[in-house]
């Protein structure tokens, strides 16, 4: 493809070492359709007659099948997809195979490719992050208004509905989405028509090139068209902050599934058993899912590693930019099914988590109470600090002190003091947007549905 300034042949290591077919072959699709479109502006800048395209794209035609039913035969000589495509299309189309690359750079090529390619992973892993939602918002509207003990610092602090927890594992996915749609948007501009760095000679309609390939935009400047991978450490970042969320909400499932909280079972096909311990049912659906966020924060400071202090243009380390997100894309499109699966099997037992409630949790809601008879939020809070010292102190539970004590404890406690000890009256309290209550939840849950229910796709280079 660049042998006529060599004498000699390249190492064999050398030649595996700078050899990405291995990987890029996965772009065969793109890289055919981007020649395609590139073919038909040949005829437009006179480079080639329209029977020489025909010729061109029936060639091309016949490379993509063989690809895509598998059949595609790679010879050793293939550096990477755009190589081998030109080589099995000379092969086929004879010599006029070689006025297809006029004009045009790898360097246009790849980044072209890569954004095309990229188009289609973000399309995907928003299809898997609606589904994750589904099944989230599904088990909320099926849990109706059964508490769960709202924990911060993993340690129990105030009674929530079962739904609004649930649901605050849906709003990150819901931001996830839209940080991928408005990746889509900086992806579709396309590189083509920058040749290896200045530019092509030919008078190509690089705006008809765009519209061919489904893209938005045209990039401003050919120097940093092809050596711009912004796009790509967006969706690595996209990804590794939903690795992050997933990991969250492993981590919640899998402390709620452990013995001691009992609040949820997984289905048995969303985990595995132990070789030693035949009593062992672990959530290993869930582990991984927390797990597989280390991989994917990895694939992000790989590729931002790469292009820290890379000179212009196009340099041989952007090769290493497909990896990372190839394998960022493989890893969500795996991970979000299965997430979705895994929440959506899951059975809540609303039993557990109303035992683990317990009084103290409404200590709040005492000192609310107070501040609704006057007494100031701080005071408040002291009095009822002290009221709990002194319930620990005789092993019993807040609830269970004599309202007489409550009244020592502040004249402002009276005889109305004891229905404060309601888990769903404090959730029902908190009325606000936002908020625990039944209510709030309801508005939440449509608004919820509303963002499933918008198809707000982003582009998809078609
Ligand atoms: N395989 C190369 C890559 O992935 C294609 C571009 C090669 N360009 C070049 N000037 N050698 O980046």
């Amino acid at each position: 493809m660049w042998g006529g300034r060599f004498s000699e042949g390249i190492d064999a290591l050398m030649a595996r070492f700078n050899s990405s077919f291995p990987f890029d072959r996965r772009m065969w699709d793109e890289d055919i359709r981007g020649s395609m479109a590139w073919a038909r502006q040949l005829v437009h800048a006179g480079v080639i007659t329209a029977d020489e395209c025909d010729a061109l794209l029936a060639g091309l035609d016949t490379v993509r099948a063989e690809f895509a039913a598998g059949q595609f035969a790679a010879q050793d000589t293939d550096e990477d997809i755009h190589t081998a495509v030109e080589r099995r299309l000379g092969e086929i189309a004879g010599s006029v195979a070689g006025k297809l690359h006029t004009g045009r750079s790898r360097n246009d090529q790849v980044a072209t490719d890569i954004r095309l390619w990229m188009l289609g992973a973000v399309q995907r892993a928003d299809h898997g992050l609606r589904a994750v939602q589904a099944a989230l918002l599904n088990q909320a509207e099926v849990a109706g208004n059964a508490l769960l003990p709202g924990y911060t610092h993993l340690q129990r602090a105030q009674p929530v509905l079962l739904a609004h927890w649930l649901l605050s594992h849906f709003w990150p996915f819901q931001r996830d989405r839209e940080r991928l749609a408005d990746c889509a948007k900086r992806t579709a501009v396309l590189p083509l028509g920058s040749g290896a760095i200045a530019g092509t000679p030919l008078a190509v309609d690089r705006a008809a090139l765009a519209a061919d390939l489904g893209m938005a935009a045209i990039a401003p400047n050919s120097i940093d068209a092809v050596s711009d991978r912004d796009f790509a450490v967006e969706f690595l970042s996209c990804a590794a902050l939903i690795g992050v969320h997933l990991s969250r909400l492993a981590e919640d499932m899998v402390i709620y599934s452990s013995a001691e909280f009992g609040f949820v079972v997984l289905a048995d096909a969303y985990s595995t058993g132990s070789s030693l311990m035949p009593q062992k049912k672990n959530p290993d659906s869930f582990e991984l899912l927390r797990g597989k966020s280390g991989r994917l924060i990895g694939d992000l400071m790989a590729l931002l590693t790469v292009l820290k202090g890379l000179p212009s243009a196009y340099d041989k380390d952007l090769q290493e930019d497909k990896e990372p997100l190839f394998d960022a894309a493989d890893t969500l499109d795996l991970a979000l099914p299965v997430a979705a699966g895994a929440v959506a099997t899951a059975r809540f037992r609303h039993d557990r988590m109303r035992a683990a409630l317990d009084d103290a949790m409404l200590a709040t809601d005492v000192a609310d109470y107070l501040v609704e008879r006057g007494v100031p939020f701080r005071e408040a809070h002291r009095v009822v600090g002290g009221l709990v010292r002194e319930a620990e102190r005789r092993g019993v539970s807040l609830a269970a002190l004599p309202v007489d004590m409550f009244r020592a404890a502040h004249p402002a406690c009276a005889d109305d003091l004891p229905h404060v000890f309601d888990f769903a009256r404090s959730a029902a309290m908190r009325r606000v947007p936002g908020a625990t209550a039944p209510e709030a939840v309801q508005a939440q849950m449509a608004q919820a549905r509303r963002c499933l229910a918008s198809h707000e796709a982003p582009a998809d280079g078609r």
